[in-house]
């Protein structure tokens, strides 16, 4: 809001204590580092987009469109989590950047967890799309969040209003 201060946190973003008492946020940017992790840990980090994302909100991310293009997967797989499409960056601009707004009520921060390991990339070919997560962090298992959002409930057509925007 404004005249609110900014709080800014250092630390380790992969971790999603990070985000305790910060999260569900109005505006979550993933900026920078879907081009730096396998594409394994794309899908697991948009996963986590249901724990820091409030309904309503609206995830900005960038990514590389380095062949093969996970810029159409990206969008498939917040699809898959319940965000509708905003915005994608035209291919033919060679940079890929999207936002997606958040139609489902977000599921409880997981605490502990770590959602991605930053790999980097190299700036012809990009990441290493498929390296062994347990390689760079033995102490990973599992895999993305199971948990589904909540659908918020469908809007009532027998009297007038809005449907909850909690
Ligand atoms: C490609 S740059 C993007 C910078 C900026 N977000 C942007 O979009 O222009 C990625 C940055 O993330 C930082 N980084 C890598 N892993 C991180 C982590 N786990 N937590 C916080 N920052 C990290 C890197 O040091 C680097 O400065």
């Amino acid at each position: 809001m404004p005249g609110d201060p900014v709080e800014v946190v250092t630390g380790d973003a992969a971790l999603t204590d990070q985000y305790a008492g910060l999260v569900p946020a109005c505006l979550v940017l993933v900026c920078g580092v879907f081009g730096n992790m396998t594409d394994d840990d794309v899908r697991r980090t948009i996963g986590y987009c249901t724990q820091l994302c409030a309904h309503g909100g609206t995830v900005v991310w960038t990514r590389g469109r380095w062949e093969p293009d996970l810029v159409p997967q990206i969008c498939n797989w917040f699809a898959d989590r319940c965000f509708e499409l905003g915005w994608v960056s035209d291919p033919a601009e060679g940079w890929g950047a999207g936002a997606h707004r958040f139609t489902a009520a977000p599921v409880p921060l997981e605490r502990g967890a770590r959602m991605f390991t930053f790999v980097g990339h190299h700036p012809r070919t990009g990441p290493d799309r498929d390296r062994s997560l347990t390689d760079l962090h033995p102490e990973r298992t599992g895999g993305p969040p199971r948990r589904q959002p909540n659908r918020p409930a469908e809007p009532r057509t027998d009297r007038p209003g809005r449907p909850a925007d909690g």
